[in-house]
């Protein structure tokens, strides 16, 4: 292997801040497949210095957990939205051995790698999905499915529906209220679900399920909640033929 096999490039999209230009830097570390993204931007942010040899500010990114837990370090990782903690730096470099890491497109920066999610929780307020319940045993295994999203973003980076200017929720917020009314039923929060920005502006494109990095059952949720919505549809026109 020749030195520079040895080696991988990370090539990072710079911003000062929200209102800053992009600029992209190139950074050194050795390769190594034991370690992650968020390994090698640790690594860089002890010494940052570009391949050039400039000194330059540490790289904003978010790291919450370390582990696959907090969500926080979702990012673009060679053009698609993953978990820097969770994804292997061998597995992710190109053929010149090259890695891109920009933010997540779909959110307000703050900088450099760092977006602020404020959203995904004012989106879960938004859709009444926070219950404090215990789960019965019929949803325990679906429940523990769907508590498994760290509100990372990621799926809202992947839904084409999400975009600016665009009301729709996200699959992760349904996915949260979907879970609320396994446990607890609400006809407020399903009424959210039927509003603008809910279940009907789901273009059903699953590009979600596949970029979710913890295996939510999007899919399922997305399904159950139309389902809900359309059984509170009918019930409003035929009140005594329709029973939940
Ligand atoms: S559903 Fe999956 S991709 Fe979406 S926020 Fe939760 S963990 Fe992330
Ligand atoms: S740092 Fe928490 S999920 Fe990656």
């Amino acid at each position: 292997m020749t030195a520079a096999a040895q080696r991988i490039t990370i090539r990072v999209q710079r911003r000062a801040g929200p209102d800053a230009a992009a600029e992209w830097q190139n950074f050194l570390v050795e390769r190594d497949e034991a370690i992650t993204v968020a390994d090698a931007l640790d690594v860089i942010n002890r010494e940052p210095r570009t391949v050039q040899g400039e000194s330059v500010p540490p790289i904003a990114w978010a790291s919450g957990c370390t582990f696959p837990t907090c969500g926080g370090c979702a990012m673009r990782i060679g053009g698609r939205a993953l978990l820097a903690c969770k994804t292997r730096l061998d597995a992710v470099a190109d053929r010149r051995g090259v890695v891109t890491l920009e933010p997540l497109a779909k959110f307000p920066l703050r900088r450099d790698l760092w977006v602020d999610l404020g959203r995904m929780r004012s989106d879960f307020e938004r859709m009444r999905a926070v219950v404090d319940a215990v789960p019965n045993a019929a949803t325990i295994v679906l429940r523990s499915a769907l508590g498994r999203c760290t509100s990372c973003a990621i799926c809202l980076d992947a839904c084409p529906e999400v975009r600016a200017g665009a009301a729709f929720v996200g699959p992760a917020a349904i996915a949260a209220a979907y879970d609320a009314n396994l446990v607890e039923p609400s006809s407020e929060r399903i009424a959210m679900l039927m509003l603008k920005g809910g279940i009907d502006d789901c273009g059903q494109a699953q590009n979600c399920l596949a970029a979710c990095p913890e295996g939510v059952p999007l899919d399922e949720a997305l399904a159950g909640s139309f389902r809900d919505a359309t059984r509170a549809f009918l019930r409003r026109l035929w009140p005594r033929r329709v029973t939940r």
